[in-house]
């Protein structure tokens, strides 16, 4: 009998992800109507900060550690996610009714399949190859608390929830307020 770890590992729960993001914004594609359209907006803005953020705590870390090229890897990434934060920030303002609204959607998902693509056949094959399998899990666990610290969405049935907006703080935008709040910044 061994005591090897069961269930989910870090790149489980980080690959379930971007098909979670990916599938949402296939939704987006087919709803027609506004509101909804802006709520499922904002939800996939706010899947891809905590995403985010809980890759550049918990993962770049393993990434530096164990992998030869981790340094290199870990920089191409940081560029990624600045590139979706410039989309997500233009998305926030961006009119749900506009084709500038349709092309920015088009060009975050762009961004995200090459995020994933990157990830899940570079990274994660490596860390999966890399770093043992108890490390993979207590990562995956950890990227699970940091990711409950704000909340998850508007509410699916309040469009523009006023709530979810004073949970995550008045100010700069959702992309800044989200990333703050779940990296412990104030301010
Ligand atoms: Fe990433
Ligand atoms: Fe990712």
């Amino acid at each position: 009998m061994t005591d090897t770890p069961v269930g989910q590992d870090v790149v489980d729960l980080l690959t379930t992800d971007h098909h979670e993001v990916l599938d949402l914004l296939q939704q987006i594609k087919i709803t027609t109507d506004t509101e909804e359209r802006r709520d499922l907006t904002d939800s996939v803005i706010s899947e891809i900060v905590r995403h985010a953020v809980a890759e550049e705590m918990y993962v770049y870390p393993a990434m530096k550690k164990y992998l030869p090229d981790g340094e290199g890897a870990v920089d191409h990434d940081i560029e990624e996610h600045k590139e979706l934060e410039r989309t997500m920030k233009q998305l926030e303002s961006a009119d749900a009714q506009t084709a500038e609204f349709d092309q920015l959607l088009a060009q975050l998902e762009n961004l995200l399949r090459d995020h994933a693509s990157d990830e899940e056949s570079e990274q994660f094959p490596k860390l999966r190859a890399q770093v043992p399998r108890e490390e993979l899990i207590e990562m995956g666990q950890k990227v699970e608390t940091a990711k409950e610290l704000a909340p998850t969405r508007p509410h699916p049935l309040a469009p523009n929830d006023q709530l979810f907006h004073k949970l995550v703080g008045p100010g700069v935008g959702l992309v800044d307020r989200l990333r703050d709040k779940l990296t412990g910044r104030s301010t």
